[in-house]
């Protein structure tokens, strides 16, 4: 492991202590402008503030324009204006579009579609990662690429690919690699076939080759062979970014290798084609970037977009996450998105940072001319001329970034409360639904939203992860247990951790097969409960039975007293050295446990047998820090959103406002406010969509 390193754009060499900068600026593409314009460009991005651009990741046409003919010529001159103007360059490797002589020499490369369908390449990400040629053509040109700018001061970091994860392919090629890697991964037929129980439907298998990839030609596949695809896929990916990076840093030394994953909360297609926190893709990046683009289209909860970014920012990284991608100008693919409200832009680019992040380059820098996004907007007009909401807001947040860059850079999230995440789970239940109610991110965001409203950092881990340093653990729908899993959990809890853990969690294990018990399965002595029987409503394509009383719950004991809704999936509860914390309060399961809470060791394990309202999880989110001693940093009215960074000693608080109102904070004494220089009010007023910087010395309390 390389040592710690993090994010600076040195500008002032000349000086014994450089300033270090926080990486701010746009992607840039000047492969689609005339050359002429280059120069213009650059200086227009001085007066933004802008002191970096990412560039490449789409010019593989312009760096080869034929069969091993490679031209970096133009990109030289590009970054000759750009260095003129103090703008460094994250260099992309271009292989997420390749060019028509590549796949017109080899039709075979195009992937197939989970529907059985060759893609044809009228979009991108079209070609096979399992295709030899392409892989060798790619690894060509990455070189020479490499080798070129390898030594280039004005590089900072380099970028692999595009969205990997957008490639996901099913043809005969990676059938026969998805063969190798069950037997690498299993050893044995026998072990296969018993693990995955084949002879349900007569599908035992006698030899490697007779195992299908899960096309869904005529209807699905089998759960298990469908999980073990979505790993095999990681897998792939993961290959294909190892020997880019390795290539790059072989060459390339102390800099930074990084990607865009592009991981949207609510988005099925994204969701389940990356497992973001495969931890081996993130050893392979020295930090995790992402692709932001809050409130385009239906994208407009902004706890949405805080659960996504605090998704990204795995707690044992090097490097805090680069935002590569964030939305500047107005999305528009086919349907065009709004416009930004007056504040709302300027907050947007906080929020990644309030989250962790410590570079942030906007998409993009122009509107462009042509091609699929001739309606994606831009710092700059299509005319050229600045664009009159957006470029003013990119100046300004790059002024600010500047006055907060010693005391950011670097600073670490340190949260007490973790989501713990499950891809596993996600993608099992994305084969199974169970309800079409049911959504993994949604269920998720309603615990989530309430720590929010409480006022703490929050993290989302997976298993992988070191689960001790949590005081509250969140487990949200972890479909798939393992027994390891499963003592780790047994062991955070005894040890002091609140343990929350939802329905739908620990019912099958990881070849989603139900092992002999009823769920929480390996759980069910931690939690005090067994689901004896489970109940389900409104199954939406099918109306709900007009014989059915509506979900109800009744709240108990510390949950206080009262009732609330309850939906979705009805968990019957047997306890056994639990409390319950609700029953039941409808139907003829009326008085059966919903919810339970047990003492464990020196914790608590509190299982949740069903979906509810916002007053169940409020009180639940409560519960669970009450319990672990777990105080809000600042208490927040409704739509406010407080977040800490730690520098050392020093504290750096962000307020967000998301409302188009002002807000009264009570942010408390001795706090400077890092943007005016002066020492902030202890009671602050933060304007509709208003963001708050300040700075404290001293650590956290140890709440
Ligand atoms: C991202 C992608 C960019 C661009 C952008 C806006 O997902 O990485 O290349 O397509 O969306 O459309
Ligand atoms: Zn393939």
């Amino acid at each position: 492991m390389r040592g710690v390193c993090y994010f600076r754009v040195e500008m002032t060499p000349e000086q014994e202590q450089p300033i270090p900068r926080i990486p701010y600026g746009a992607c840039y593409y000047p492969e689609h402008w005339p050359r002429k314009r280059w120069a213009q460009d650059a200086r227009m991005m001085a007066e933004c503030n802008f002191n970096v651009v990412r560039v490449g990741e789409f010019a593989w046409s312009a760096f080869e324009p034929e069969p091993g003919r490679y031209d970096f010529s133009w990109m030289d001159e590009a970054m000759e204006h750009l260095d003129r103007n103090g703008i460094r360059v994250i260099m992309g490797t271009p292989t997420g579009g390749v060019p028509p002589w590549f796949s017109r020499k080899h039709p075979e490369s195009l992937i197939v579609k989970r529907n059985g369908l060759r893609a044809e390449p009228v979009n991108r990400y079209f070609t096979c990662f399992n295709h030899a040629p392409f892989v060798e053509t790619a690894r060509k040109l990455v070189e020479a690429q490499v080798q070129h700018y390898a030594n280039d001061p004005r590089i900072i970091g380099w970028h692999i690919h595009n969205e990997l994860g957008g490639n996901r392919c099913f043809c005969p090629r990676c059938r026969t690699a998805f063969q190798e890697w069950l037997r690498e991964r299993y050893g044995s037929l026998d072990e296969l076939n018993r693990r995955w129980g084949t002879m349900f439907w007569s599908q035992v298998y006698n030899d490697w080759a007779e195992i299908p990839v899960p096309l869904d030609t005529h209807h699905n596949a089998a759960p298990g062979l469908y999980l073990a695809y979505e790993r095999f896929s990681m897998e792939v990916l993961y290959r294909f970014a190892h020997w880019q990076s390795d290539l790059i840093r072989k060459a390339v030394g102390k800099r930074w290798v990084s990607t865009n994953l592009r991981c949207r909360v609510h988005e099925k297609w994204v969701s389940t084609n990356i497992d973001p926190h495969d931890h081996r893709l993130f050893e392979l990046m020295d930090c995790v970037g992402y692709n932001n683009y809050p409130h385009a289209w239906d994208n407009n909860d902004d706890s949405v977009n805080a659960l996504r970014l605090d998704g990204l920012r795995p707690p044992g990284a090097r490097m805090n996450p680069f935002d590569f991608e964030q939305r500047g100008g107005q999305p528009g693919w086919d349907l065009v998105s709004r416009l930004s409200r007056p504040g709302e832009m300027r907050l947007l680019a906080w929020v990644p940072f309030a989250h962790g992040a410590d570079g942030l380059t906007y998409f993009r820098w122009r509107l462009g001319w042509f091609g699929h996004e001739n309606l994606w907007g831009g710092i700059v007009r299509h005319d050229g001329t600045f664009h009159p909401q957006v470029q003013p807001v990119a100046r300004q947040v790059g002024a600010e970034l500047r006055q907060a860059a010693g005391l950011m850079l670097g600073s670490k999230v340190e949260s007490r409360v973790a989501l713990l995440r499950s891809q596993d789970s996600v993608w099992a239940l994305s084969r199974q639904p169970q309800q079409e109610t049911l959504n993994y991110d949604a269920h998720m965001l309603d615990y989530y939203r309430e720590g929010i409203r409480f006022g703490v950092n929050m993290d989302v881990v997976e298993a992988k992860e070191d689960l001790e340093r949590y005081r509250v653990l969140i487990m949200v729908l972890h479909y798939v247990m393992t027994p390891a899993l499963a003592d780790r959990l047994h062991r955070f809890v005894e040890k002091g951790g609140i343990l929350l853990g939802t329905f739908r969690s620990a019912v099958v294990d990881g070849d989603v097969v139900v092992p002999e018990q009823e769920a929480p399965v390996w759980l069910q002595d931690l939690f005090g409960a067994k689901v004896e029987a489970y109940d389900v409503q409104e199954i939406s394509r099918y109306g709900t039975n007009p014989q059915d009383a509506p979900g109800r719950i009744r709240l108990a004991g510390a949950l206080g007293r009262g009732k609330a809704r309850a939906h979705t999936w009805y968990d019957l509860l047997s306890l056994d050295r639990a409390e319950p914390l609700a029953f039941y309060d409808a139907d003829f399961y009326r008085g059966t446990p919903a919810i339970s809470e047990k003492r464990y060791g020196k914790g608590r394990a509190i299982y949740v047998g069903t979906a509810s309202e916002e007053k169940t999880y409020r009180a639940l989110f409560r519960r669970a820090c009450h319990l672990a001693g777990v105080k809000p940093l600042a208490p927040v009215p409704e739509g406010v959103e407080v977040r800490e960074r730690t520098q050392g000693d020093t504290r750096l608080r962000f307020l967000l406002n998301y409302s188009a109102k002002l807000k009264t904070v009570r942010n408390g004494p001795g706090w400077t406010d890092i943007l005016s220089g002066k020492r902030a009010p202890a009671v602050v007023r933060l304007p509709a969509r208003g963001v708050g910087l300040f700075s404290s010395p001293g650590r956290p309390k140890k709440a």
